[in-house]
């Protein structure tokens, strides 16, 4: 079946449209994660084990789904996790991401493997901006992309703790991607099978990871793959002191991307993030670690009100924003919700990711009984 960006309602709509617009080894970076895909799959299943239980009668006509996170206010309750490489996905990449995000209100989180300077997306929008750091070996690096953060007005840091190594995601070894594409016969027949992408990427601007190509040749002039860029070029030493001396450097709103325990919830809390990400990386990393909606609760009781909970990942459906938030969550983010339809229609796509995601969270509250997310509350879930 051919598909078109006005057919796609929700986000796997958008996954197979993706899948038709995309090189097979480009499209399966983005589907993927590690070893068996457990954890991956379980991100989004763990929300079918719990039930909402609506309330009716509520005055449900105004709604406001608006959240504050990290000092900003977005004006719905999902934003758009930093992910890698955006322009291999499609040529406009992060540019069409922010764009987009501004639109609709919410963050856009530009990961350290962008594809896109921080420069320029800072000048791109006023909307909120979140830098997630990775945590390099070159201190000069380190120290050059926090000037840079700021100077480009982001608004707040994420440091990513969950890839002291590489994930072993299976389906990249078998379709050999790396970044930049290394041009074997097998990934250039790939190419030559989607000539819409493949016009793009050659003939724009050239790839390059703008934040670290003049650091270091890996991603942009070497190919790698993602897993061994982590293993070779992130500093596995990485400890709580430097957790806390980032938090000091950059001194503005400080989140920890990867909690996944209780204890290291407390421990972000105690080095005085503003947030924590739960999350395990979309599944690319650790396979067979828990999901962030069945581990969301318990943080919730141990750290809520001190700290902010951002539940991040397995997020398709409007439900299951509204599920994390009322398991304790102050706000939601993803990844592949809105990847997806960056490769499927660049702006266009991610704007009508989100403009779904936001009319589902709209008639799901109306349905559920609330008017605004301070109402959502356990009471409202059983776990089955
Ligand atoms: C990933 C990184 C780059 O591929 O976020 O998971």
């Amino acid at each position: 079946m051919f598909r078109r960006l006005r057919n796609c309602n929700n986000v796997e709509d958008m996954r197979l449209l993706a899948k038709q617009r995309l090189p097979g080894p480009i499209f399966h970076y983005i589907d993927g994660a590690a070893d068996d895909e457990i954890t991956y799959q379980r991100n989004s299943s763990a929300f079918d084990d719990c039930d909402l239980v609506p309330n009716v009668l509520a005055g449900v006509e105004d709604i406001d789904m608006s959240v504050t996170v990290m000092g900003k206010k977005l004006d719905m309750p999902v934003f758009c996790s930093p992910t890698a490489l955006q322009r291999l996905f499609h040529h406009d990449g992060e540019r069409a991401v922010a764009n987009a995000a501004e639109k609709f209100g919410t963050m856009f989180g530009v990961s350290s493997l962008s594809t896109v300077s921080l420069a320029e997306i800072g000048a791109l929008t006023d909307s909120p901006k979140l830098f997630q750091f990775y945590f390099h070996k070159d201190r000069g690096l380190n120290s050059a992309m926090v000037d840079r953060a700021k100077a480009a007005g982001f608004d707040a840091l994420a440091l990513t703790v969950d890839t002291i190594t590489g994930g072993n995601r299976e389906r990249d070894l078998h379709t050999g991607f790396t970044s930049p594409p290394r041009l074997t016969l097998k990934s250039l027949m790939s190419f030559a099978a989607h000539p819409g992408w493949a016009f793009n990427y050659f003939l724009r601007d050239a790839f390059e990871l703008a934040e670290l190509k003049d650091h270091v040749p890996e991603g942009s002039n070497v190919a790698v793959s993602v897993g061994d860029y982590f293993s070779s070029m992130l500093d596995q030493t990485m400890n709580w002191a430097d957790a806390e001396d980032l938090r000091t450097k950059w001194g503005g709103p400080f989140c920890l991307k990867g909690v996944m325990s209780v204890t290291d919830a407390k421990r972000a809390a105690d080095i005085g993030a503003t947030a924590i990400m739960v999350s395990n990386h979309g599944g690319r990393q650790l396979d067979g670690s828990r999901s962030p909606f069945d581990q969301v609760a318990e943080i919730a009781d141990a750290v809520g009100g001190q700290i902010e909970i951002i539940l991040d990942g397995g997020i398709r459906r409007g439900t299951h924003v509204l599920k994390a938030l009322a398991a304790g969550a102050t706000a939601c983010s993803g990844g592949r919700l809105y990847l997806y339809a960056l490769a499927a229609a660049g702006q266009p796509g991610v704007e009508r990711a989100l403009s779904n995601m936001r009319a589902e969270i709209e008639r799901d509250m109306r349905l559920l009984g609330v008017s605004n997310i301070a109402q959502l509350n356990r009471d409202m879930l059983r776990y089955r």
